[in-house]
């Protein structure tokens, strides 16, 4: 059966990795693709970030592509994770052959939960000078994020880390680390909790110790960042956005104001993003596929400026692609 797939490249390079994205999906499976528009071009022509049309689009289609956008990023990606009713974010981040990275070895999965914490969206001013933030964390989503990711670490066979910050954020880490320690009791299996500040440093001197790491959704953006930095950048980093029955996939990165409009952004991050899409959607050979192009790609070159090569974006699009023929 064809699968419905809304694609919004949205702002930037998002427009440029995207493409290149949706050639490579096209060459593995059998996919219907519908766009829509999002980001700081929709608000300038529509008056909106994220027109309904677009928000209508990916509620209803089987899986998401999503680019980047640029200042209005909030508008659109919160609204468009809760619009495919997404609760965990996943970000693979690991080293390949033909990238300089930290450690050869290292293959991180971080598991962000992606509905409240401090990107809950409350902020208020109590008075002119002083705002404040309030950090939502149920038991609910903490239990349903604990699930997910002991399920995908038993599934890949990774450890599980979960990072948190209960000693100071006693309440609301505290009922954080409560529903993954509920959780892990039922399911019988081993985590190891570890402060996120220590964690950090952890991760960079002995990367390899940690698999999949389940965090609070502002440290998952942190530390997924992070862990870019340690395999060679964001141009690598894939992301997907899963809810119960529809997903959204999209490259950790945002827009890349500083590279947008030259042709040389690396699609690898969009590019592994539509292999988690196809895994999502059961295609799992076609998602295999992919990486494997992706792995020899990045070993054999051409690679991208943001990796130290030549090529520009259509050049290691076309290079991946006819490892795909
Ligand atoms: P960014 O991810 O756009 O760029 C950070 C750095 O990484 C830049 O030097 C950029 O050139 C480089 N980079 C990123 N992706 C790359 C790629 N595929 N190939 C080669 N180099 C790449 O983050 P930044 O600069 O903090 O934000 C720029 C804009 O993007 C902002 O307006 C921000 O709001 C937005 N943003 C949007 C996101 C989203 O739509 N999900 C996520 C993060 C930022
Ligand atoms: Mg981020």
């Amino acid at each position: 059966m064809t699968d419905r797939i809304a694609v919004i490249p949205g702002d930037g390079i998002g427009g440029e990795v995207v493409p290149v994205a949706v050639r490579v999906l096209d060459a593995v499976g059998d996919f219907a693709f519908e766009y829509a528009e999002a980001g700081d071009g929709a608000l300038a022509e529509t008056g909106s970030a994220l027109p309904d049309g677009t928000r209508e689009l990916a509620a209803n289609a089987d899986a998401t592509l999503f680019g980047a956008a640029g200042e209005t990023a909030a508008d659109v990606i919160l609204p468009l994770r809760e619009a495919v009713g997404s609760f965990a974010n996943v970000r693979p981040a690991r080293a390949y052959p033909g990238v300089d990275a930290f450690h050869p070895e290292i293959d991180l999965v971080f598991v962000r939960e992606n509905t409240e914490g401090v990107y809950a969206g409350i902020e208020s001013e109590i008075t002119e000078g002083v705002r404040t933030l309030t950090r939502v964390t149920t038991e609910a989503a903490s239990r349903r994020i604990a699930a997910f990711g002991f399920d995908y670490a038993a599934e890949h066979g990774y450890d599980v880390t979960v990072a948190h910050k209960a000693n100071v954020m006693r309440r609301t880490d505290g009922l954080f680390l409560d529903g993954v320690a509920a959780v892990a009791d039922e399911r019988g299996v081993d985590y190891e909790p570890h402060l996120m500040d220590a964690l950090a440093m952890h991760l960079v001197m002995d990367p390899t110790e940690y698999g999949v790491v389940i965090c609070p959704n502002l440290a998952g953006d942190v530390l997924s960042d992070l862990a870019a930095g340690l395999v060679g950048g964001l141009g690598l980093l894939p992301s997907a956005n899963v809810g119960p029955d529809r997903a959204l996939f999209e490259p950790v990165h945002g827009s890349a104001p500083d590279i947008a409009g030259e042709g040389i952004a690396n699609p690898v991050a969009t590019v592994l993003s539509a292999a988690m899409l196809c895994e999502f959607l059961g295609h799992d050979a076609a998602a295999e596929r992919v990486r494997e192009a992706v792995l020899e790609t990045l070993a054999d070159g051409p690679r991208t400026p943001d990796l130290g090569g030549d090529a520009t974006t259509d050049g290691a699009g076309r290079a991946l692609l006819d490892r795909l023929d």
